[in-house]
């Protein structure tokens, strides 16, 4: 009778086992070993091997070796398993060995904007907070970033968060050009500034300007072509052109109501293609968002030329895919301003948030480096569009 008792008793005790007083590295292991990531050889499975526990300030790194055969995408699988167990958030990399990074405290759900973040003359962009420090998005690196996310999570604030930046980092020579297809409730009150050449409200506004840019960008090739230079970063060019397009869905042809329209809606797509496709290395910057990020509202050749990615929260794994190239950023906390910027690896942040309000004050306190800027005569490589502005 007693031993009959004794097995489900041992069950009932290890299933009730308080998760909190597993070690992590115990938590981690049993998942891999549940999940079943693991190779057979010889009848016998071979599971990641902890090598070394290295104990970082605020979180804890576990390196593994990966036995022969293992992918980084059957690790990726599980990760959404180990931060739900582990209720903490979680980063994985492998390179030779999987690393492990165990974060100890959660992230800010909310942080200001502050004008320290600004790095003057650079071309930098905080993107968030993560558990090591504040990320920043170099486009002298990575010249194009492509955002997306379902409504309300933060992509308009982060484009006007990388608008307010560049302006400061560099008043005298960045040139912005706006895409704001929400009939230009968001970006057009910034229209007054210097850096900011043009804010286009709708498809046809945006393919008359698109078509100047692409223009302009021709006369740049053949500038640049005369000159021998290959890309601005090697020249001795100040000046970068930056395309902001907020809800870049509204330009596409399948979306657009009117004939007339879905003809605009084509050229803008194949205009901005274009500018992925060879702007870069003549001094564009394209900053793509969209709600929808389906292949017909990011057109192939942006989503190419686009290695830089930033995903909020998204409502499929398929959406999550469109953007990271992976699965994921559904899994996302309910957080506004939460997300995945994909640089050579995934990395989760808490994007800093500020409003018009704060970006006013900003400005208005640095009025005297914004609002004088000097014109920058008349070559190829100047930010002012090739026609007279009307306003
Ligand atoms: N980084 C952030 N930190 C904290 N709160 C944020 C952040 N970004 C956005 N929010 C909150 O979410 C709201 C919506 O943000 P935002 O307008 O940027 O969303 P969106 O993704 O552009 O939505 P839509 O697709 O509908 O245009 C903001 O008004 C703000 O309250
Ligand atoms: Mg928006």
């Amino acid at each position: 009778m007693l031993e009959w008792l004794a097995f489900p008793l041992a069950i009932g005790v290890a299933a009730f086992i308080p998760k909190g007083k597993m070690k992590d590295e115990t938590v981690i292991k049993q998942i891999f070993e549940n999940k079943g990531v693991c190779i057979k050889r010889d009848d016998v499975l071979h599971y990641p091997n902890l090598k070394k526990k290295i104990q970082g300030e605020g979180y804890t790194t576990y390196l593994f070796s990966m036995p022969y055969g293992l992918h980084t995408e059957d690790i990726e699988d599980v990760l959404p398993a180990i931060k739900e167990a582990l209720q903490k958030e979680v980063e994985i990399e492998v390179d030779g060995l999987l690393k492990i990074d165990v974060f100890h405290e959660q992230l800010p759900k909310k942080w200001d904007y502050e004008e320290s973040l600004v790095r003057p003359g650079t071309w930098e962009i905080p993107i968030g907070k993560n558990h090591k420090g504040i990320l920043y998005h170099d486009f002298e690196k990575y010249c194009h970033l492509l955002c997306g996310g379902v409504t309300r999570f933060g992509k308009t604030v982060f484009m006007k968060e990388g608008m307010n930046t560049l302006i400061l980092n560099n008043p005298q020579d960045v040139g912005i050009y706006v895409l704001d297809l929400k009939a230009g409730l968001e970006f057009y009150k910034y229209k007054s500034l210097p850096q900011v050449k043009e804010v286009a409200c709708d498809v046809f506004e945006s393919a008359e300007l698109l078509n100047q840019i692409t223009q302009d960008l021709k006369n740049r090739e053949l500038y640049f072509r005369e000159k021998g230079y290959t890309n601005i970063v090697d020249t001795p060019i100040k000046k970068r052109t930056f395309i902001f397009v907020d809800e870049g869905a509204e330009l596409s042809p399948n979306i657009v109501k009117s004939k007339e329209a879905k003809k605009y809606a084509e050229f803008c797509q194949a205009a901005l293609s274009e500018i992925a496709r060879i702007g870069g290395g003549l001094g564009y910057r394209l900053i793509y968002a969209t709600q929808y990020p389906t292949k017909e509202a990011v057109p192939m050749q942006v989503k190419m030329n686009i290695v830089a990615r930033l995903s909020f929260v998204c409502a499929t794994g398929v959406a999550s895919k469109v953007l990271l190239d992976e699965t994921g950023a559904e899994d996302l906390p309910s957080i506004p301003g939460r997300a995945i910027y994909l640089v050579e690896k995934k990395r989760t942040v808490q994007v800093p948030y500020i409003d018009d309000k704060m970006m006013f004050t900003m400005m208005e306190e640095r009025k005297d480096d914004i609002l004088n800027v000097k014109p920058s005569g008349n070559n190829p490589t100047d930010n002012r569009p090739s026609r007279n502005r009307k306003d």
